[in-house]
């Protein structure tokens, strides 16, 4: 049967709200955490409990649908299929949110058909909702919960394309990457090199971009990008809860994402490389062209 991405979407915001005050509530200071991958790969008794939270809310709304979510992720059972999954993480920016720097998000994300169809980026500490339904367009919300208690609230379209002055280079370009928490092996090689070629001068053989941010939450950046405050974001190491609902934010705001997986989104095996681009009048291929040629050197 047709999923109605508008109901699911409702769905998903009430849950990010709660979320948000469940993420307020918590005290990062004296939180207990866990390590996964190593000792930057931190996980909180916060991130548990609403991911908890969430998948109880989306299995009693949706028992028929699929969940995959970070902290429950099993690398060997856990492949993103055709059917409507919701594809959660509970907080991203687990570093941020353990240290109180107010950026980080409840990610919300439903692909179908290996699509991303729903977004819903809420983060709590501003306030601040980022949601997109595919074919229907994205929007920003601030003051997202105040807004909903009062039953009121006016939501901002984020620019589709024409809407947005165009890209001119990487060198007037501000760029989000993020260092992630793979710090050895080939894959922190590549983004070391990714960082440098982006950093440095032309002579050096770089793009000498205008800015480098690293603010610690894919899904933000992703929305960052969808309302045109940040020109691109790259990151090597991503999974799909990272980036489903910023996705889905980021296209239909005329964004684009260049090297991601859409259609073969097995987080243990993609290739976890994503870079999007802002919506723009002009200047997009352009700018993912030179791009590519300084970081494919
Ligand atoms: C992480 C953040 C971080 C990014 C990592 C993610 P988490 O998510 O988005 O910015 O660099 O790749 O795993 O662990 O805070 O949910």
């Amino acid at each position: 049967a047709e999923v109605n991405l508008q109901e699911v979407h409702d769905t998903l915001v009430s849950i990010a709200f709660e979320a948000g005050r469940m993420i307020l509530a918590a005290n990062p200071s004296s939180i207990s955490t866990d390590t996964k991958l190593n000792a930057v790969d931190i996980v909180t008794e916060t991130d548990q409990a609403v991911e908890r939270m969430v998948l109880e809310r989306l299995r009693a709304a949706y028992p028929a649908f699929h969940f995959v979510g970070e902290e429950s992720y099993q690398p060997e059972v856990t492949a993103i299929t055709a059917a409507p999954t919701f594809i959660v993480d509970p907080i991203d920016g687990t570093t941020n949110f353990v240290h109180s720097f107010p950026n980080a998000c409840i990610s919300l994300g439903l692909a179908v058909d290996r699509v991303p169809a729903v977004g819903v980026v809420y983060n709590p500490f501003q306030d601040l909702l980022f949601t997109g339904i595919r074919g229907q367009g994205s929007y920003m919300q601030r003051n997202a919960s105040l807004a909903a208690g009062q039953g009121q609230g006016e939501k901002v379209r984020l620019p589709i394309g024409g809407g947005t002055r165009p890209l001119e280079n990487l060198s007037t370009a501000l760029v989000s990457i993020e260092y992630g928490s793979q710090r050895d092996g080939e894959n922190f090689e590549l983004k070391l090199r990714t960082f440098r070629k982006l950093a440095a001068a032309k002579e050096s053989g770089g793009a000498m971009v205008g800015g480098l941010r690293s603010l610690g939450s894919a899904a933000l950046n992703l929305c960052a990008c969808a309302a045109g405050q940040l020109d691109m974001y790259w990151e090597g190491g991503c999974y799909a809860w990272d980036v489903a609902a910023g996705w889905c934010i980021l296209i239909e705001a005329g964004g684009q994402m260049v090297s991601g997986n859409p259609g073969d989104w097995n987080p243990a095996l993609d290739s976890r490389v994503y870079l999007a681009v802002r919506g723009a009048s002009g200047g997009q291929k352009e700018i993912i062209e030179e791009f590519w040629k300084v970081i494919g050197d």
